[in-house]
């Protein structure tokens, strides 16, 4: 059994979560889910970014006190996560004291790398992001993902010399030994590797004081996004427990392409810094966009995911996700697509096919014996191992398709009204046997779904008292 650490982006607490923030969860969740059906030992972390301006400014403007203001932030996210049927692990919160405690001690291990400089430049607090001359100048400004222009900074700062590190993560990501995927992103990677300054790793909490208090320098925090890749180890007990050591390197670490490069140069650098070996693999996914724009409060097309889950139920939210969003490309959200899948797919390709199944199973005494666990198709094998999550799913959903065709075409009742017993009992449990191999591989994706399945037909077949994915 081989031990698997798969994480998640912990999300600012600054706001509820939205459909766009599922697709961490979800594709984080069937990576544990399929590494744990090949017989490994996963963890699973999720968490919450809970210090950084953009949080503090946000209490502020609600006249709340900041800790009270995470705390019930993050309230609603755990249950949006448990509500999606995501299995994690390990939650950290990074105003949890154990992580500020172990993210101090990851500051003075680092501190060779580390010195005071002045910064005057600008910030976006949207991003949380240091911005150069350069892509002020291309920008105009104004940050084109948030739409506000940046603000000037002139400030003393601890920086991290990225310098220090450029080229061995050059050679990592060049020769895969952290892959970066899709494939497309590298190059896009490696240039902005190229071009980067040091990063400034702290702020003067004269500017900002909801942060983690730098070591030995009262009058500094710590920039929130040092803080908040910090959780990746703090969480599995970095530095003082020893368990870390065998779930370090994570083996994949799900983020969106807008965070990939915190990801693939600030974090690579600080491991490196620290004399840890690098994650295996970094997947960034698209963005979820609502109606071909990106959600936002302003334009009022935020869609609220509780509210799809409430109505559709979570594998059904799952499914969309998963197979409609593709894992690498922005994909677009609009109910219209969504019900139409619903309907088309999940009810009447799956929902129906159970329930024609099952009935006919029940009708004609059919009772299916044994265990079907077979081992996994090779091209699905092949699509889960390359984090092709989208290409695993429309793989097995063919499937589903040609057991549906099949049905039509062996035509069970037929063979029933001529009292082609034998026939029929063959036909009957080939279909069900091949449902179970199917069934198998559809449990990553919609787990609820696929136990309700395994329960039907496991011994006595009982047809579903409702439908699978009833009429809406
Ligand atoms: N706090 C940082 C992450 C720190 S990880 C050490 C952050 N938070 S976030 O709330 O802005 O985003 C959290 C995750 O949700 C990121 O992976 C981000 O890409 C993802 N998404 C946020 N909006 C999204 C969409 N509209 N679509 C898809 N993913 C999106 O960044």
């Amino acid at each position: 059994m081989t031990k698997k650490y798969v994480t998640t982006a912990i999300p600012y607490m600054n706001g509820e979560p939205h459909i766009g923030h599922a697709m961490d969860y979800c594709l984080a969740d069937v990576c544990a889910r399929y590494y744990r059906m090949c017989g490994d030992e996963v963890r699973l972390q999720a968490g919450a970014d809970e210090h950084g301006s953009k949080i503090w400014q946000k209490a502020i403007d609600e006249g709340v006190a900041v800790q009270d203001f995470v705390n019930l932030k993050t309230e609603g996210f755990v249950k949006f996560i448990s509500k999606l049927g995501v299995e994690y692990t390990d939650y950290v919160r990074t105003t949890d004291k154990e992580h500020e405690r172990r993210v101090q001690e990851i500051w003075r291990r680092l501190s060779d790398h580390i010195y005071m400089d002045t910064y005057e430049g600008w910030y976006c607090t949207g991003c949380e992001r240091f911005i150069t001359d350069k892509e002020y100048e291309e920008n105009g400004g104004i940050c084109p993902d948030h739409q506000k222009p940046y603000e000037k900074l002139a400030e003393k700062n601890y920086y991290l010399r990225i310098a220090d590190f450029k080229e061995k993560i050059k050679k990592a990501i060049e020769s895969d030994e952290m892959l970066v995927l899709p494939e497309f992103r590298k190059k896009e990677i490696l240039k902005l590797l190229a071009d980067s300054p040091d990063v400034s790793i702290s702020r003067p909490r004269t500017q900002l004081e909801w942060g983690v208090p730098v070591p030995g320098d009262e009058s500094q925090v710590m920039y929130v996004w040092m803080d908040a890749l910090a959780n990746y180890l703090t969480v599995i007990g970095y530095p003082d427990a020893d368990d870390y050591q065998v779930w370090w390197p994570a083996a994949a670490q799900f983020v969106g392409k807008d965070i990939l490069r915190f990801h693939a140069i600030i974090w690579p650098a600080m491991l490196l810094g620290l004399g840890l070996e690098l994650p295996k693999v970094l997947v960034s996914h698209g963005m979820v966009l609502a109606d071909g724009q990106k959600m936002s409060k302003s334009i009022g097309n935020v869609v609220n995911p509780a509210e799809v889950i409430d109505k559709y139920g979570p594998d059904a939210f799952r499914y969309f996700f998963l197979r409609h969003v593709d894992t690498f490309a922005d994909s677009d959200f609009t109910w219209e697509k969504f019900e139409r899948a619903y309907e088309t797919e999940l009810a009447n390709d799956l929902g129906n096919l159970v329930q024609r199944l099952a009935t006919m199973c029940v009708k004609n005494d059919i009772k299916i014996e044994g265990d079907f666990k077979t081992d996994l198709d090779k091209d699905y094998s092949d699509f889960m191992d390359k984090f092709e999550y989208t290409k695993a799913f429309d793989y097995v959903w063919g499937k589903v398709q040609e057991l549906n065709k099949r049905i039509d075409e062996e035509k069970p009742w037929v063979l029933a009204k001529n009292g082609e017993t034998e026939k029929l009992r063959e036909c009957l449990s080939g279909l069900v046997k091949d449902l179970l191999v199917v069934n198998q591989m559809l449990q990553p994706f919609l787990p609820a779904t696929a136990s309700k399945i395994t329960e039907i037909f496991a011994g006595k077949i009982e047809p579903p008292k409702m439908p699978l994915f009833p009429k809406q």
